[in-house]
């Protein structure tokens, strides 16, 4: 099965906007924890809002912020400017730094496995079981943002299941929702269409940001030059 990944992989490597290497090594208990709960945090936002619809929130998936925080040896991590994060999480970041966003990390009662091969055995059990894995953090104030960059892993050419949860428990009607993902080869699969229909009445923007988990490190001139494109 991840041999299928690793073969779509060479398929796609055109996409890849670079060819640097990313460094996978092992990380400090100290940044797994710093990488657990997001600096600018949209869940205790607290009573700030400025009125309705003038904000950016970046809500974003990765395994390394469900993983428990004992992941120092997982490969879940990717290094930025010598900070170890999710690889979700980098391009979260990368968003962050250029339109000011709050970030709000999509967590969950479920502990993902650490180790890559039982994780990618738990994902497809629960793709089998249709699972909707327990939301356990909340968007506070939905009202005040009007565009929504929503990030995630492609797992087994879909969402995670956790990311149905998710859509099934936000109404983003009349929001716009920017997708961005990061992959092994097979980009967003159809997971724009998915969101589309799973968010009727919000517009999907179909030009999402997509980066190779390869390359994910280097992605912030992209991740710019995309967002500029969008008139962010
Ligand atoms: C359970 C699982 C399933 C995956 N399935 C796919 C897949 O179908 N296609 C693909 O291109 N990459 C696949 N990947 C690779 C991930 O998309 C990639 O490693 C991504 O960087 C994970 O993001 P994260 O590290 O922030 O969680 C899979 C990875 C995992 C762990």
């Amino acid at each position: 099965m991840a041999l299928a990944f690793s073969l779509a992989a060479c398929g796609n490597s055109q996409n890849d906007t670079t060819s640097a290497s990313v460094s996978q090594e092992p990380i400090t208990s100290q940044s797994a924890q710093a990488a657990q709960l997001p600096e600018k945090d949209a869940s205790s936002s607290g009573e700030d809002e400025s009125g309705s619809g003038s904000k950016i929130l970046i809500a974003y998936f990765t395994a390394a912020e469900n993983s428990g925080i004992d992941a120092v040896t997982s490969a879940s991590y990717t290094t930025v400017n010598g900070t170890s994060v999710g690889r979700v999480r980098a391009v979260a970041d990368m968003i962050a730094a250029e339109t000011g966003g709050e970030l709000f990390s999509i967590q969950t009662s479920v502990v993902y496995p650490t180790d890559g091969g039982e994780l990618i055995d738990y994902a497809a059990g629960e793709q089998d079981a249709n699972a909707r894995p327990e939301l356990t953090r909340q968007i506070e104030n939905l009202d005040q943002y009007d565009a929504i960059f929503i990030g995630y892993p492609n797992w087994w050419y879909d969402m995670p299941m956790v990311m149905y949860s998710f859509f099934e428990k936000y109404d983003f009607a009349g929001k716009t929702i920017i997708p961005f993902n990061v992959h092994n080869g097979s980009r967003f699969s159809s997971t724009i269409k998915t969101i589309q229909e799973l968010e009727p009445e919000a517009t999907v923007v179909e030009d999402g940001f997509t980066v190779s988990e390869r390359t994910v490190a280097d992605a912030a001139g992209d991740v710019a030059s995309w967002l500029d494109e969008l008139g962010y």
